[in-house]
């Protein structure tokens, strides 16, 4: 059975974040996500478009979702791929990023994914090495693919983007999930609204994005929203703790079954994982069918196909 999937090409190197793309651009890779969701479907789930080409994943952060995604994204599409990561690279032996990222390009590969602990990291790459470089999340800047499959997600279930309204609650001020879901959500005609503690909103929110703030309570923003996406404590990214415990967070800005009650009955939950059960989501929500979480999973697959498949030149696919 063959496939031809055929898309106006993303006329961008490299994807550093959503703030370089259009709207254009954003659909273009939607698009292109659902001939992809098709193949991930199939019980053969390759095809050979990136035959040849060939994909590093360096990762300095931990991650599962991200990681294993774009690993099985680039076998899917036949490309050539290696992983490399802090731990196990000379990188631990003092070697500088740009040392590493020098004699990396030397080995030509096609495409550099990149998650780091600093933001812009991915901006500096690409100004010092050929590949194509992907940012697979930077510091509390931007985690484009994240906010890509997020929308995708969105987009699979309630058949739009355009005016639907987005709770983002949580840890705003350290979350690159947040800005670049405030950023592509906007973009795209949704309104959106950040939700969380002050200590976790960062100052001046609304002058740098197009977004509303709430605060207070969960239970009093819910009722707003057709989509509630719940964000996990950047523990990793905060100085002092910006709550007394777990458990005070969990009452005020937790997602029960209890707050969950006050919203929509279509309202949908989302979360980009990795989850804290019981701080800002219950086992109860994050496992009931109004929770996307693992729909995102299987979506983020699809999505990262598809930006590899129109970074590479997007190519006429046969499967
Ligand atoms: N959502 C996300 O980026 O998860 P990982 O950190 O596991 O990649």
């Amino acid at each position: 059975m063959g496939t031809t999937l055929s898309h106006p090409v993303l006329r961008h190197k490299h994807l550093l974040g959503i703030a370089d793309l259009s709207r254009e651009d954003i659909a273009t890779i939607l698009d292109a996500a659902d001939g992809m969701r098709e193949i991930s479907r199939r019980r053969i789930k390759k095809v050979p478009t990136l035959r040849g080409l060939t994909v590093v994943n360096y990762f300095a952060e931990p991650s599962t979702r991200t990681r294993i995604s774009f690993e099985l994204a680039e076998k899917r599409l036949s490309a050539d791929s290696v992983n490399i990561s802090v731990a196990g690279s000379s990188a631990s032996k003092g070697e500088t990023l740009l040392d590493t990222m020098r004699n990396i390009q030397a080995m030509k590969p096609d495409v550099i994914v990149v998650r780091h602990g600093s933001s812009g990291v991915p901006h500096l790459l690409a100004r010092h090495v050929e590949a194509s470089i992907i940012n697979a999340g930077d510091g509390t800047h931007e985690h484009p693919t994240q906010a890509l499959l997020d929308a995708y997600t969105i987009r699979d279930v309630k058949g739009k983007l355009e005016g639907l309204k987005v709770l983002i609650c949580g840890d705003i001020a350290h979350s690159r999930v947040a800005r670049s879901n405030a950023l592509l959500l906007t973009k795209v005609g949704a309104k959106v609204t950040f939700f969380g503690p002050r200590t976790m909103l960062p100052p001046q929110v609304e002058k740098a994005f197009d977004v509303r703030v709430a605060t207070g309570r969960l239970a009093d923003a819910v009722g707003w929203a057709d989509v509630i996406m719940m964000l996990r404590i950047q523990r990793e990214r905060q100085g002092a703790s910006l709550y007394p415990s777990d458990r005070e967070y969990a009452e005020v800005f937790g997602l029960t079954a209890k707050v969950l009650a006050r919203a929509k009955k279509d309202a949908i939950v989302m979360h980009p994982g990795p989850v804290n059960r019981g701080v800002e989501i219950s086992p109860e929500v994050a496992d009931s069918e109004r929770s996307l979480i693992l729909d995102q999973v299987e979506n983020g697959v699809a999505v990262r196909m598809a930006v590899l498949y129109l970074l590479c030149g997007a190519p006429a696919m046969e499967g």
